[in-house]
């Protein structure tokens, strides 16, 4: 049987990432943060049966930055590194650039020193690809693929914190993951690392939290996308709709799968792995009609009028590459919808 270190394991995409390799025969390595991490994800309802069987070991390794990660990494045969901040607060640039490029390029560096791993894999984000400082709703007709780079640099993200610009987190994070995928690339190429490298690109990540096993921490402290799916999902039907920031979608069950296809596949190189376009609009309209019995959960907003993305469009991101080589195929929004409330109903946060 093989083994696959998974880092962030008690994250949104991290417990999946775990279940699509578990349920493929592999052993999972898990790392986490803080002792009260890994006594959470030992005992999440997603992962019992899992750690019943004694398939999963978690490690603690407290930072990123300066992680020492041998221990976790013994007998790996793959590296799927999930842990990287997806946060909005941040005060610096330096807060989002260290952790996601010096964290992944270190993490490279030493899985290279370990002659049974084959391949490492991350995940990135739409944000390194598309122009998310530029409007979507001024982005008709344009289609991304994985040639396309985020058009900024460093002295732009240096600039944006001189100014103190509103927009300086969601800048900062988008070219976090632009300068960690690409110093990733260069440092396996510049080391030599003999394992097979890739890249995982989402856009915003919807679907069941798992990484939770009760309503506590729902919404206030929990990660964007399980606060933001709390909120579009199942916060009241008078709640206003939010306003969409990106409008590409992706189920995180895909990206799970996309995590595993490539190890299993041995690929290497960038992988959009997109599911569609949305606003939040159109998140309640489609709740709303797939679960009508949680009418007064979801929020209304105005569901007579066309939604914003179908006001003005927006640009397209292309899952070809990923639907041909890795076989992956495009969840239905319903589904992600559905499965989204109904874990939520799960975990008691929707009382019907
Ligand atoms: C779930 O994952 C998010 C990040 O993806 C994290 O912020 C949150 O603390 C996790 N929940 C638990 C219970 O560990
Ligand atoms: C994986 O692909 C690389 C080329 O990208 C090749 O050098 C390597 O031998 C392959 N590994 C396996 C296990 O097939």
């Amino acid at each position: 049987m093989q083994t696959v270190l998974i880092t962030g394991l008690s994250g949104f995409a991290g417990v999946h990432a775990a279940l699509a390799f578990l349920g493929e025969e592999w052993k999972v390595h898990g790392t986490v943060r803080t002792q009260e991490k890994k006594d959470k994800v030992l005992n999440l309802l997603s992962l019992k049966e899992w750690v019943d069987k004694k398939r999963i070991e978690v490690f603690i390794v407290p930072e990123l930055v300066g992680g020492d990660f041998t221990q976790a990494l013994q007998g790996v045969s793959a590296v799927v590194h999930c842990a990287s901040p997806w946060h909005l607060t941040g005060k610096t640039w330096k807060e989002y650039r260290d952790p996601a490029v010096d964290g992944t390029v270190r993490l490279i560096k030493q899985a290279a020193e370990v002659p049974t791993v084959k391949h490492f894999t991350f995940i990135s984000s739409f944000a390194a690809e598309g122009d998310a400082v530029k409007p979507w709703s001024e982005q008709k007709g344009v289609k991304y693929t994985e040639s396309d780079w985020l058009p900024y640099d460093e002295q732009f993200c240096v600039q944006v914190e001189k100014e103190k610009n509103p927009n300086g987190p969601g800048i900062w994070y988008a070219m976090s993951k632009k300068i960690a995928e690409q110093e990733a690339y260069a440092t396996h190429k510049a080391i030599g690392a003999k394992f097979t490298i890739s890249s995982i690109l989402p856009a915003m990540i919807f679907g069941p939290s798992l990484n939770y096993s009760s309503n506590k921490g729902i919404p206030e402290q929990a990660d964007m996308s399980t606060k933001t799916q709390y909120h579009a999902l199942v916060s009241g039907h008078r709640q206003p709709i939010q306003e969409t920031a990106f409008t590409g979608w992706s189920d995180v069950r895909n990206v799970a799968t996309a995590l595993y296809e490539v190890v299993a596949r041995n690929k290497s190189g960038r992988f959009n792995v997109v599911d569609g376009s949305y606003d939040f609009q159109i998140l309640a309209n489609v709740a709303r009609k797939a679960k009508p019995e949680y009418e007064n959960y979801i929020p209304r907003g105005d569901p007579s009028s066309p939604t914003p993305t179908e006001l003005c469009g927006t640009y397209e991101i292309s899952n070809a590459k990923a639907e041909k080589e890795l076989g992956i195929k495009k969840i239905p929004l319903e589904k992600t919808v559905v499965d989204a409330i109904e874990w939520f109903v799960t975990l008691g946060a929707v009382h019907k």
